[in-house]
């Protein structure tokens, strides 16, 4: 992910104001309706994937989409079919999550060390992950497996904790020489936190649990989340942690909510149970009050300044609300008022040409212009989000998972402190680069507007 925390680089936004074409048609009181809808969105989605074509990558988005976002798409794909069972997409999903899984199987190609954090790397183990809960079709024998994909994922990010600086976390950055080496950052420890949890409930290998419960306290004693549930972006571990990117982004906050909801599931225990009603109540501040309950990237909509990154967000949000439904089923009452509404308005902003979706589903169908892979991947996720009652919950290995793990999976070289690759010297350049990155950050603190003071 390039700085996707800083917000800086603005996309502009191609004013159609007041272009209000037919927006796709759903009747939310019938299956077939949403079914169709989800269809036609994620053909729209699909549109940008050239994968497919002869001489093309395999599991890759053309620029400007960076490779986790691909990673994104592949989980949206597995819910697509999960929630509307149309199998169009299986082989071009298998296809994609198997070529980029790299020579150690734990998605790290050597060819991505430029874009690749621990965030990247777990939007891929967490696609993985829903193929082994929802029994995608599992890949030919001799292949990867999704479950060992995903516990290889995990063993490389545990690898990766840190206890040098602030007392813990994993470091926003894989390798020293990219930008952000510096950031302990919210998304993250809450993705290695939730794959825990999700890999603690599909095993039940209770090491994966004591992770996440590390995890968790970690990023609330070092203040990342705060009493109130305020989750915050990162911070700098260069000053051990004590100041802080106070910017708030949708799924920073959400990648918690479907972990805590995993914990609470397993554990049966209480404390989880406050958890995650905190941080549901916490995500109040990205929905709006009129029109009541749309989704919105508080931090970057308003100002049309999303970047191509952050335009994808909202996906996520919606793809862990609607998990946490089936494995907390009491937030349900709370999460679903959310869920209609901004499925509703996201219907309405798919007004574009061939009912391409924009991204400000708070603007009723009034086309905003800005359309892309992660417009239609949200879009989608939100609405399909209305089928959740009408699918089964995440299975384990005791309740009919076919996935086959590996619990020692990803112990490859890419984790070896003596990899050359991760102990590669920062040059000049670079740490210039790292010095900028700083300043930006302490411009995002000083320059905060009122949704980012504590
Ligand atoms: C990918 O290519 C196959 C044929 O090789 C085609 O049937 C399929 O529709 C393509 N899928 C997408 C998503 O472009
Ligand atoms: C990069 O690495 C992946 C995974 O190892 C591979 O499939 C792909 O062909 C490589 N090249 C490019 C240009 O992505
Ligand atoms: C750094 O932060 C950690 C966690 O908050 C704390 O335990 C540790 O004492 C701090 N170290 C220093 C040198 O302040
Ligand atoms: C449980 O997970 C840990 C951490 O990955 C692993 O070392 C251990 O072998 C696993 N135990 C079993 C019984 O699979
Ligand atoms: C835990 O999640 C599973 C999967 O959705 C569900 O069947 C089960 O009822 C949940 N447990 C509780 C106590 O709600
Ligand atoms: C489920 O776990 C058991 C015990 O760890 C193991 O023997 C079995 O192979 C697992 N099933 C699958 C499908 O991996």
């Amino acid at each position: 992910m390039k700085a996707s925390h800083l917000g800086y680089s603005a996309v502009s936004a191609l004013l159609l104001g007041g272009s209000s074409v037919n927006a796709i048609q759903v009747d939310f009181t019938s299956t077939q309706s949403i079914i169709q809808a989800c269809s036609e969105i994620t053909y729209g989605m699909m549109k940008y994937y050239t994968g497919n074509n002869t001489g093309d990558t395999p599991g890759n988005l053309p620029s400007p989409y960076y490779w986790w976002e691909a990673g994104g798409m592949f989980g949206s794909l597995i819910d697509y079919w999960y929630y509307t069972g149309d199998e169009s997409y299986i082989p071009v999903t298998t296809q994609g999550l198997l070529s980029q899984v790299g020579p150690d199987n734990d998605y790290m190609p050597p060819n991505q060390t430029k874009t690749e954090g621990n965030d990247d790397q777990a939007f891929w183990g967490f696609a993985v992950m829903s193929a082994a809960e929802y029994k995608f079709p599992d890949p030919p024998a001799g292949q990867p497996q999704w479950l060992a994909l995903a516990q290889a994922v995990f063993n490389t990010q545990a690898g990766r904790w840190d206890p040098q600086t602030c007392g813990g976390g994993l470091r926003w950055q894989i390798f020293t020489f990219n930008n952000g080496f510096n950031y302990k950052n919210s998304i993250s420890n809450g993705c290695f936190f939730q794959l825990a949890a999700r890999l603690a409930a599909y095993t039940g290998n209770q090491t994966y649990a004591q992770w996440a419960e590390k995890t968790w306290d970690w990023v609330n004693g070092v203040g990342l989340i705060t009493p109130q549930y305020v989750v915050w972006d990162g911070t700098d571990d260069t000053q051990n942690c004590t100041s802080f990117n106070h910017i708030q982004w949708t799924y920073n906050a959400a990648v918690y909510l479907l972990g805590a909801a995993v914990m609470w599931n397993i554990t049966s225990d209480q404390v989880w149970k406050d958890r995650t009603n905190g941080i549901i109540n916490g995500l109040d501040v990205f929905f709006t009050t009129t029109p009541a309950n749309v989704m919105y990237e508080v931090a970057c909509e308003p100002q049309g300044t999303c970047d191509v990154d952050q335009q994808s967000f909202k996906a996520y949000v919606s793809r862990w609300m609607a998990a946490t439904i089936k494995v907390a089923p009491w937030t349900e009452s709370m999460l679903q008022p959310k869920l209609q509404a901004s499925s509703e308005a996201a219907a309405q902003q798919c007004s574009g040409p061939n009912n391409a979706c924009g991204l400000q589903w708070t603007k009723g169908s009034t086309y905003d212009g800005l359309t892309g892979v992660g417009q239609q991947m949200a879009a989608m996720e939100v609405i399909g989000a209305r089928l959740i009652d009408r699918v089964g919950g995440p299975v384990t290995n005791k309740t009919g998972g076919t996935s086959v793990g590996d619990p020692s999976a990803g112990s490859g070289q890419n984790n070896n402190p003596s990899n050359p690759l991760a102990t590669k010297p920062v040059t000049t350049g670079e740490k210039a680069g790292a010095g900028f990155l700083t300043a930006l950050i302490l411009i995002g603190i000083l320059g905060g507007a009122w949704w980012m003071v504590a």
